[in-house]
């Protein structure tokens, strides 16, 4: 893991040390095959079949720690992540949405409420702060990214953010994650080690335009 974090370092010194580059050597570096990050966002995909086991803590740590590096109004971090990989939690939660959902959970690959992610991410913004929600999905995005940059899967689900939010029978989960007052839960997160490789879905380039 320290070998891995030295490399991780050495990696962000020199994306550092490139932005003092001169322009035409930042361009040749936005070439799509060879650029470490753009391979990773445009290979990204919503994972919803996972390996059985949990992501490693450790690898979890540097995810959640890119996460809170993501840019955020005023550096207010109007966000409370909670992270859980005990299954006790999942499968308990899972139980009672198989109550309320029992259609879905009839699918043949199901396993968990969370697209079958063997480790959550809860995120809440605070709900007094306007920015929160933006502050909270580049936070979402930097953990995806950086996920997927390891080999992580990841998957950001907002229905399990209101399922969790708004069923009676969910409050002692709710309760469990110890939110601050105002905050409330956003996005949940899955990760974990893809067990499939969805294709990409198709994007509408026609809604990115530059005004002359
Ligand atoms: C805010 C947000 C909420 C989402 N909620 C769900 C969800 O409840 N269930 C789900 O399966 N996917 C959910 N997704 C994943 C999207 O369906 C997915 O990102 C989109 O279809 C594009 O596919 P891709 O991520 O593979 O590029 C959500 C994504 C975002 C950003």
């Amino acid at each position: 893991m320290k070998v891995f974090r030295k490399v991780l370092l050495s990696l962000v010194c020199g994306a550092t040390l490139c932005s003092c580059t001169a322009p035409a050597q930042q361009e040749s570096k936005a070439d799509e095959d060879k650029n470490a990050v753009i391979e990773t966002i445009m290979t990204r995909r919503s994972v919803r079949k996972y390996q059985p086991q949990a992501v490693n803590r450790d690898t979890m740590q540097i995810i959640l720690e890119c996460g809170i590096n993501a840019p955020n109004a005023i550096n207010k971090q109007a966000w409370e992540v909670r992270v859980v990989d005990n299954p006790e939690f999942i499968n308990g939660i899972t139980e009672i949405f198989k109550k309320v959902n029992p259609k879905m959970a009839e699918a043949p690959d199901f396993k968990n409420m969370f697209r079958n992610a063997p480790t959550v991410v809860f995120i809440a913004n605070d709900t007094t702060f306007p920015f929160s929600q933006v502050d909270c999905g580049l936070m979402a995005e930097n953990m995806m990214l950086s996920a997927w940059s390891m080999g992580i899967g990841s998957v950001c689900l907002g229905s399990s953010a209101h399922f969790i939010n708004d069923t009676p029978e969910a409050a002692p989960y709710l309760e469990k994650l110890g939110f601050s007052e105002n905050y409330k839960t956003l996005v949940c997160i899955g990760f974990g080690y893809p067990a499939e490789t969805p294709a990409a879905k198709p994007r509408d380039k026609g809604k990115v335009k530059f005004v002359d």
